[in-house]
């Protein structure tokens, strides 16, 4: 496959294409390399990237139109992993104007190169377990659910990809798969997330804050889990617009969390308690029937063994003895 992986300096995309490249495809990669967080770790993730064969990369804004063509000329694109975006429940309150720049923009200038193209056959792209709202703990979400009541703007602009990506298989015949993400953690991940605040401040011997932890509960999902399935599920090209869950399935108190990382890191946190922050929900929990059952998903890692693994990275990584 000729894959495009949009964000592929970020998180997931970054993890993304080092899987796909292990399995011989041809990646290209864009991203804006924008600084929500430190662009010297987006800089180090695509140093590593370019040393595989079968990498190559554009730098561009998805929001400016016409941006992907310009950059891809004529090269055949078989298969598209969309993941950039403005990430991140909390900053949506800072700078809601990016949001909708790189989730709603960066989303239709992805589908109109699809589009134009008369080599795609499959769209894949990142939504996120954010479209459930504010839920009831109990049952684990289904993607036959109502989702109508996003608790924050990041979570509008995710369902808005999504009702775009709708409007775009329907009109226009253009296979796609849409994944909701739950909580996604791992060595090279984003600086924002807490797993990675609580891990940087334990170490550091400071103070962590923790909001509503008694009512927090999350489905950790683990990296390699979620990237383990990205190359049948680009192959597996659905009948018009599927969306699938991709989550744990095994949600976790935020007090597990940190007791993972307090184990991991080997010292106990100091915690500073508050209440729970604008656009936080309490719950999430993914139900994973369908991606099981159309695309093998399967996440085996649990939280204190995946936390370990990336404590151990960071203190290789952003601690260097
Ligand atoms: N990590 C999670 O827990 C999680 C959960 C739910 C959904 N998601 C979704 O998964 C996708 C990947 O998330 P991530 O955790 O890797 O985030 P990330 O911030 O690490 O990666 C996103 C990348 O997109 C790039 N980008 C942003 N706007 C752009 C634009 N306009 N043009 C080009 N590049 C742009 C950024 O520079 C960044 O490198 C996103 O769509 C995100 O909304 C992630």
């Amino acid at each position: 496959m000729d894959i495009l992986v949009t964000g592929v300096t970020g998180f997931i995309g970054f993890h993304a294409a080092l899987r796909l490249l292990e399995d011989g495809h041809s990646v290209i990669g864009v991203d804006s390399l924008n600084a929500y967080y430190d662009p010297k770790l987006k800089a180090a993730r695509l140093a590593m990237l370019r040393q595989k064969v079968g990498f190559s990369f554009h730098r561009l804004d998805l929001a400016d139109k016409g941006a992907l063509e310009a950059a891809l000329g004529d090269r055949p694109v078989s298969h598209i992993l969309h993941l950039a975006a403005q990430a991140g429940v909390r900053y949506s309150l800072e700078d809601p104007h990016s949001y909708i720049r790189s989730n709603v923009m960066g989303h239709l200038n992805v589908l109109e190169y699809a589009r134009h193209s008369k080599t795609v056959e499959h769209v894949v792209y990142a939504s996120s377990s954010s479209v459930y709202g504010e839920r009831e703990p109990g049952e684990g979400f289904k993607e036959t659910d109502r989702v109508r009541e996003p608790a924050s703007l990041y979570a509008a602009t995710k369902l808005s990809g999504e009702m775009l990506s709708e409007s775009y298989a329907r009109l226009y015949d253009i296979p796609q798969t849409g994944l909701r993400f739950f909580t996604v953690y791992g060595p090279w991940g984003r600086p924002d997330m807490a797993y990675w605040i609580f891990t940087q401040k334990i170490l550091a011997g400071e103070p962590i804050t923790l909001f509503a932890p008694d009512k927090m509960l999350r489905d950790f999902t683990y990296i390699d889990d979620i990237v383990d399935v990205f190359p049948t599920l680009l192959s597996t090209v659905p009948q018009g617009h599927k969306i699938y869950n991709l989550g744990n399935s095994d949600p976790n108190r935020l007090t597990d969390l940190v007791g993972a990382v307090e184990t991991a890191c080997g010292q106990d946190a100091q915690k500073i308690i508050k209440p729970q922050q604008l656009g936080d929900v309490c719950t999430t929990f993914a139900d994973i029937s369908a991606a099981r059952a159309d695309f093998g998903f399967d996440p085996k890692t649990d939280l204190k063994d995946g936390i370990s693994t990336f404590v151990a990275w960071y203190k290789q990584w952003m601690r260097p003895e």
